[in-house]
């Protein structure tokens, strides 16, 4: 099989997006991160791409408010780079309904919870690391699955839990489980060889 082409989708800072190109780097990703797509101009994560001399896009519904045409620039850049493997690495936005069904089995999310707690509507980024201490628990964590058509529903690939401790605070506790996330996304990306 072909090295894999990886279209990385961000919409923060991208340090899941360097835990990959890192990857890339060592050799344990057999694969190139050959696009990264933002619905955020100032997303650190696009400053990251252009760094590593990987094609940056900034793609928004703001800029393209019809569907068709948000459509199909995302599916202009797929082509482009030839990808067969879209990894959302704090992607806040839902991909449209074409492109889940065209790439089914081959778009994976991270997410900063153990699902299927804390995902779904409303629960991204700090909001979930919130909603976790505000519900007392004692251990949360990070999980790589596939997407499909429902919010944070498809089958897990890879789960790995952290301890909360009491005197968590929202931020702390999304430090702690970032640092599990940097080690879960690539591995879950360099088993799709
Ligand atoms: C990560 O914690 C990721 O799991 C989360 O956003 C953060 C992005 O950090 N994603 C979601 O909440 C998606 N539902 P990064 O930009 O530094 O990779």
């Amino acid at each position: 099989m072909a090295d894999l082409s990886i279209a990385v989708f961000v919409s923060g800072g991208g340090s899941n997006l360097q835990a990959v190109i890192d990857s890339v780097k060592d050799g344990k990703i057999h694969g190139q991160v050959n696009a990264v797509i933002s619905n955020n101009s100032a997303a650190f994560a696009l400053r990251r791409a252009e760094m590593e001399h990987i094609a940056a896009y900034h793609i928004s519904n703001k800029l393209f408010p019809v569907p068709a045409d948000f459509l199909s620039q995302i599916n202009s850049v797929l082509v482009r780079h030839s990808i067969n493997l879209i990894v959302l690495a704090g992607y806040m936005k839902l991909l449209p309904l074409e492109i889940v069904r065209r790439f089914r089995g081959r778009i994976i999310n991270i997410h900063p919870a153990l699902l299927p707690k804390y995902g779904g509507h409303g629960m991204y980024g700090i909001n979930v690391h919130k909603a976790v201490i505000d519900a007392g628990e004692a251990q949360s964590g990070a999980t790589v699955h596939f997407v499909d058509e429902v919010y944070d529903n498809g089958a897990i690939i890879i789960q790995r839990a952290v301890p909360v401790f009491p005197d968590d605070t929202p931020e702390i506790l999304a430090a702690r489980v970032l640092e599990v996330e940097h080690r879960i996304l690539p591995l879950a990306v360099g088993m799709f060889l």
